[in-house]
């Protein structure tokens, strides 16, 4: 799958975002190693440290399919800036490996390219 559709998936599932608190929508589409997408937004509660990110909820998702590899992810703001992960996602990504492409995107599909290994190097593990 192209990177341009990655990001136009995140885009999509960002019209679901509930983000009444912050206002502040995000998608994310991620791509499994064999090639199926799974796609997140953020979802806040009144109780703001209760509130998920994108790019966990759609991690989580295909964990719980049984998914433990990730070829891609792409993440999605409404800014005109490329939307980067942030650092709690940045760790939950590299529990299942640094090899796995970011495009970080913006809310016309441009999008900068990273690793997630790049982007959180020495993460913790055990
Ligand atoms: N947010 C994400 O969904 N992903 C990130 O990587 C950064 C932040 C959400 C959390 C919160 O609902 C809103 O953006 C503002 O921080």
């Amino acid at each position: 799958m192209k990177p341009e559709e990655l990001v136009s998936l995140a885009l999509q599932a960002r019209e679901n975002a509930y983000a009444p608190y912050s206002n502040f929508a995000v998608g994310a589409a991620l791509l499994s190693a064999d090639g199926e997408v799974f796609t997140g937004c953020n979802v806040e509660n009144a109780s703001y440290g209760l509130s998920m990110c994108a790019e966990r909820v759609a991690l989580f998702k295909a964990v719980c399919r049984g998914k433990r590899s990730f070829a891609a992810v792409a993440v999605a703001a409404g800014t005109g800036d490329y939307c980067r992960p942030c650092g709690a996602c940045r760790q939950v990504l590299a529990e299942f490996g640094g090899h796995t492409r970011v495009y970080m995107a913006n809310r016309h599909g441009a999008y900068s390219e990273m690793t997630v290994a790049e982007l959180l190097p020495e993460a913790f593990d055990l």
